[in-house]
């Protein structure tokens, strides 16, 4: 609560003004989410479920693990764990020995997750984690047993490439050698494919970004006259980079109590929401560049939008 209150004082007083999308997911927000993966615009978690389900065993063999050794599968971020559960199935089919750690910011995507997981692969032993990914990063080094990180549906784009790639690198000296890193980016492609996926037809995207003023109001006392912004995203296919903005519809003040504080909107002012960084191999190699980590190999879906690299800490 601190540090929202914190995060979203730090945001809005900026001379352009921002707000972390890692507070999208309260109940409602990953309610939105999970809508959100099922849209017909939003192709990206279709095309990871594609490669998690026709290419299992070929993920499996590049995990290189032993049966009788004991390993964790940490997943930042893991959601409703739709694509895991995948993996999940055939490696308990296999008697592989694990535990699942999912780390997700959001205890209420954390609660529902082991609840599914329960029921529909109950060999699975869950050991849940609440926080943002750097707060995991101790509880990682912590143990020694041989670690798998999943790290999927473009998770890392949300982070600007400079923090991408320090928190690759603190990822990497958190791990022992040969633990690998499974990491799905969205790929590099046209504005007329990115751009719908995130502005969509029914709306969906759109009361996704509004919910974060929603939650303001609600848990900071704001008043943020929610229909007085708009959303619009935005596309740069050189940089390939899509960046979420809500534009203020008028000149306006909104009152935060709990902040204690006014902000003033011009007509036309963006609030920048959230940045979906899209990938190719060179930007990757940035990336990682770095961290202790090589590429191992990929995997991508029949229709190339989308990849999964195997990262193997040196
Ligand atoms: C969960 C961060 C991968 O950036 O594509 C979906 C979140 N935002 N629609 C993404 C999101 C708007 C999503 N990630």
């Amino acid at each position: 609560m601190e540090q929202f209150k914190k995060d979203i004082e730090a945001g809005l007083s900026g001379k352009e003004k921002t707000l972390p999308s890692k507070y999208f997911y309260d109940k409602k927000g990953d309610a939105l989410f999970v809508e959100i993966m099922h849209l017909e615009e939003y192709y990206l978690t279709r095309a990871e479920l594609d490669i998690f389900k026709n290419q299992t065993q070929q993920i499996i063999n590049a995990f290189a693990l032993k049966k009788d050794t004991f390993f964790e599968l940490i997943e930042l971020g893991a959601g409703d764990g739709l694509k895991t559960k995948e993996l999940l199935k055939e490696l308990t089919n296999q008697n592989y020995k694990f535990d699942y750690v999912p780390v997700d910011i959001s205890q209420n995507a954390l609660d529902q997750l082991e609840q599914t997981i329960t029921k529909e692969t109950p060999k699975v032993s869950v050991k849940k984690k609440q926080g943002d990914y750097f707060e995991v990063l101790d509880a990682i080094k912590g143990n020694h047993c041989p670690k798998i990180i999943l790290f999927l549906g473009s998770n890392i784009g949300n982070l600007s490439d400079e923090i991408a790639s320090t928190f690759i690198s603190k990822l990497s000296d958190s791990l022992n050698p040969n633990d690998k890193l499974f990491l799905g980016v969205d790929l590099i492609k046209s504005k007329e494919i990115i751009l719908p996926a995130y502005n969509d037809s029914k709306g969906i995207t759109k009361a996704f970004n509004l919910n974060l003023l929603a939650r303001i109001n609600n848990e900071l006392g704001g008043n943020f006259e929610i229909s007085n912004f708009k959303h619009q995203p935005e596309f740069t296919e050189s940089e390939g980079i899509c960046r979420s903005y809500l534009v203020s519809c008028e000149k306006q003040n909104v009152f935060i109590q709990a902040l204690n504080k006014s902000f003033h909107f011009e007509k036309g002012e963006k609030i920048l929401m959230e940045i979906s960084r899209k990938y190719n191999s060179e930007i990757l190699h940035k990336i990682i560049k770095n961290s202790n980590f090589q590429i191992q190999e990929n995997f991508k879906d029949s229709q190339n939008y989308f990849a999964n690299y195997i990262l193997n800490r040196a």
